[in-house]
C-alpha cells in the first residue's frame, strides 16, 4: 500500500496545504472521492472551489450545511461522501453564539458594527475558520476522514497562527487600550490628563460621527467575556491540528516560482511543530512515463516511418520537459522534508466533474486503474 492510500484510509483529517494555484482543493476534492469510494464516511472541507466543482460537489449555494454528494455516477453507490463551503462569515457567527453563555451575549457581539464589519475580513480569520469548522466536524464524530482544503500557502501561515494570534491579542495591551482608552494613562496620572484625554476621545467621535471609541470599547468588553471560552477551545483545536491521526499534504507543481514560497510554508508549518506527511505533485508529466530511467516506448505498430520518427522526437522533447520538471521540483521536494506520494498529469482541461475526480484518484494510487491519457470529461 502506497504512503497516500495509508493515509486516506488509517488518518482522521487530511489538511491539503501549498501554494496559491497549485490544485489543493481538486486534489482535496479527488483524495475524499477516493476514500469514500474505499468504504470510509468522508467529509471535504473545501475553500471557494472553481464553478465547475463547486457544481459537481453540489455545492451551489453558500452556506456551511452538508451537501450528500452523488457517488454512483463513479461506480460507488453508497459510498459516503459530504461536501462543505467553508463560509467564514457565518461559521465565526456560530462560533460566537457557541461560546456566549447567554444569547444577549451573543447577540451583543453579532450586532455590534465593528464585529459585523471586523468578522469577515479579520487577517486569519478565515483559517481559523477553516480548522474551527474541522474541529467541529472531528468532534461530532460523523465522519471517519475529514478532507481539508487551505487557503494559498501565505494565508496557510494565518490559518496555523491565527488561534495564537488571536490569543495574543485578547491578552494584549492594546486590547486593553481599546476597551478603555484611559487606561493609557498611569495610575497616578494627573486628573488634567485624563481630562485632555476625554476630550480628544470626545472629538474624535465627534470628527468620525459614529461614536466609535465607545462602540470599539463594547466590542472589546463584548469579545472578552467569550475569552475564556474560546482560549480553551483554541487549544482543544490545536491538539487536533498536532494529532497523530491528523497528516499533511504538500500540493505542488513543478514550477521554480514555488519554491521560496513553500520554504516560508514549511519554516511556518515547523515552528508550530507541523511537518508535512508527503507531497503531491500536480500538472506535471509523470517520472514513470517521462524519466530518464524509462526506456523510449516502441512506435505502435503499422505507422508508417516519417510518424514513428515524429513520435519518437515527439517523446523526446517531453522527456527534455519532463527533466526540466524535475530539476525545478528537486529543491521543492528538498524543502518540503516528505517524500512525493504521486504525480497527476496536468490535463488539457479544467477537472470539475466527479469523473474527473475519479481519473485524478486513479493517479493518485496508481494500484488502481491509471490513464496516461486523460478520460473524456478532462479535455473538453
Ligand atoms: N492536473 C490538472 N490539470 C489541469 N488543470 C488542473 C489540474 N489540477 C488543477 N487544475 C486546474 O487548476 C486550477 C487551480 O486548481 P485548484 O483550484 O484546485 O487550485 P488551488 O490550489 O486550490 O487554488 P487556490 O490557491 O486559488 O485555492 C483550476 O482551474 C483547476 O481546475
Ligand atoms: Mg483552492
Amino acid at each position: 500500500m502506497t504512503l497516500l492510500a495509508q493515509a486516506l484510509e488509517t488518518k482522521r483529517v487530511v489538511l491539503c496545504v501549498g501554494s496559491g494555484g497549485v490544485g489543493k482543493t481538486t486534489t482535496a476534492a479527488a483524495l475524499a472521492v477516493e476514500a469514500a469510494r474505499r468504504g470510509r464516511r468522508t467529509a471535504v472541507l473545501t475553500v471557494d472551489p472553481a464553478q465547475r466543482l463547486k457544481d459537481a460537489l453540489g455545492l451551489g449555494a453558500l452556506g456551511s450545511q452538508a451537501r450528500r454528494v452523488p457517488l454512483a455516477t463513479v461506480g460507488a453507490r453508497g459510498a459516503h461522501l459530504d461536501a462543505f463551503l467553508l463560509d467564514v462569515k457565518r461559521t465565526f457567527d456560530d462560533l460566537v453564539r457557541a461560546l456566549a453563555s447567554t444569547p444577549e451575549q451573543a447577540e451583543r457581539v453579532l450586532q455590534n458594527r465593528l464585529y459585523q464589519n471586523l468578522s469577515g475580513t479579520l487577517a486569519g480569520t478565515a483559517e481559523y475558520m477553516a480548522v474551527e469548522t474541522v474541529y467541529r466536524l472531528a468532534e461530532e464524530g460523523d465522519y471517519d476522514l475529514l478532507v481539508v482544503d487551505t487557503p494559498p500557502a501565505r494565508h496557510a501561515v494565518d490559518f496555523l497562527d491565527a488561534p495564537r494570534r488571536l490569543l495574543a491579542l485578547l491578552d494584549s495591551r492594546a486590547f486593553a487600550i481599546l476597551k478603555d482608552p484611559t487606561t493609557i494613562l498611569p495610575a497616578a496620572g494627573s486628573r488634567l490628563a485624563h481630562l485632555v484625554l476625554a476630550a480628544v476621545l470626545r472629538a474624535l467621535e465627534r470628527f468620525t460621527g459614529m461614536g466609535l471609541v465607545r462602540e470599539i470599547g463594547e466590542f472589546v468588553g463584548a469579545i472578552e467575556a467569550l475569552t475564556g471560552a474560546l482560549r480553551d477551545r483554541v487549544r482543544r483545536v490545536a491538539a487536533l491540528l498536532h494529532a497523530e491521526s491528523t497528516w499533511l499534504l504538500l500540493v505542488a507543481a513543478p514550477e521554480p516560482r514555488l519554491v521560496a514560497e513553500t520554504d516560508t510554508l514549511v519554516r511556518a508549518l515547523a515552528a508550530i511543530d507541523l511537518r508535512i506527511g508527503g507531497i503531491v505533485v500536480n500538472r506535471t508529466l509523470p517520472r514513470a512515463l517521462f524519466g530518464t530511467a524509462t526506456p523510449p516506448p516502441a512506435p505502435p505498430t503499422g505507422v508508417s516511418p516519417t510518424l514513428a520518427a515524429r513520435l519518437r522526437r515527439s517523446y523526446q522533447d517531453l522527456r527534455t520537459l519532463a527533466a526540466h520538471q524535475e530539476a525545478a521540483l528537486a529543491p521543492l521536494v528538498a524543502t518540503g522534508g516528505a517524500p512525493v506520494v504521486a504525480e497527476v498529469p496536468l490535463f488539457p482541461g479544467d477537472p470539475g466533474s466527479l469523473a474527473d475526480l475519479a481519473t485524478i484518484g486513479s493517479h493518485l494510487f496508481p494500484g488502481g486503474v491509471r490513464h496516461v491519457v486523460p478520460a473524456r470529461g478532462l479535455g473538453r
